[in-house]
């Protein structure tokens, strides 16, 4: 595995990031977490809104997985994400409070404001920050940051360093960036993010299967992939190649999606010759 430092904030994450919106119950989940810590994966992106369906009917949380696995890892060799929704100070604060009780941990490294896309959306959720900057104060939360699909928002995200680490959208055929502007232009704002110190990482790689698919709506988590091994092979490619994001998550549910996409990484890492190869220390 391949490493990269994002930017002032420190953090040493994999190349590989696991997402976890992928609706999978713990049974199903824990060997996909298991096998990405022995491939050297030690970045997890998790909200509190990520679910599985139980038997029952009822919802289950992603983050009961990940708690289960953190159970048996060194806390600081593990570099974990979650976001909130909630755009008021107070709301996200205990949403602050809600991830690291649902993932029995002390502090997150990374919490971020979800999916914000719009400039109104920004303007609304702004407030949120006071929330997030009082769980950093008490030492919950080690840094703040955002997670957009747009251009739009990536640009806007430059003018304001209290967000250290930034989650956006990139993808082969800009899939998913809700018509904001053009992978090559995300590319330029995250070269600019990168310009300036700040963390990066990359989701919706494959948008969610759909990535090569003539269809610019999102499907459901979950929904069966219908990539062949030449389509992830070479929207993985586009992806890695990129020199200004420290991290793509990707959502996996499968060991062998899991192993082919490292695999993949990796063989696109190595060629470029930029990034540290290494373990998770
Ligand atoms: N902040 C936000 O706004 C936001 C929004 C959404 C997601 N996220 C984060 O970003 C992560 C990644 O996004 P995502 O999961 O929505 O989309 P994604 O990574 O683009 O696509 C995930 C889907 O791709 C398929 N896949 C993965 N590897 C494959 C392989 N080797 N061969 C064939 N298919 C493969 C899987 O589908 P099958 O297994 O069904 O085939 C998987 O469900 C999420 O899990 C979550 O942590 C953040």
């Amino acid at each position: 595995m391949h490493y990269a430092t994002m930017g002032n904030t420190g953090l040493r994450v994999s190349r590989v990031g696991l997402g976890t919106d992928i609706r999978l119950d713990p049974a199903q989940f824990l060997p996909v977490l298991h096998r990405a810590t022995e491939l050297g994966v030690n970045f997890v992106d998790t909200d509190y809104s990520y679910t599985y369906d139980r038997a029952d009917g009822s919802h289950g949380r992603s983050w009961e997985a990940v708690r289960q696995w953190l159970d048996g890892q060194d806390r600081s060799r593990v570099v974990l994400a979650a976001k909130t929704y909630d755009p008021s100070p107070d709301g996200a604060y205990a949403h602050v409070l809600e991830s690291l009780e649902g993932m029995h941990t002390d502090y997150l490294d990374v919490f971020m404001l979800h999916g914000l896309n719009t400039m109104d959306d920004w303007d609304r959720f702004r407030p949120a920050l006071e929330g997030c900057a009082r769980a950093r104060d008490e030492g919950l939360v080690r840094h703040l940051g955002l997670s957009t699909h747009t251009v739009t928002m990536a640009r806007e995200a430059a003018r304001h360093p209290e967000l250290e680490v930034l989650l956006v959208t990139l993808n082969a055929t800009g899939k998913v960036m809700k018509r904001s502007g053009t992978p090559a232009e995300m590319q330029l704002a995250m070269r600019e993010l990168c310009r300036q110190g700040r963390g990066v990482y990359i989701m919706k790689a494959l948008a969610r299967g759909r990535v090569f698919t003539d269809q610019e709506q999102l499907v459901a988590a979950g929904s069966p992939s219908p990539l062949s091994h030449a389509d992830v092979e070479r929207a993985l490619t586009y992806v890695f190649q990129c020199p200004h994001a420290h991290s793509v998550t990707i959502g996996m549910r499968t060991v062998a999606e899991l192993e082919e996409n490292v695999a993949i990484a990796d063989q696109v890492d190595e060629a470029a010759g930029y990034w540290e190869r290494g373990t998770a220390a």
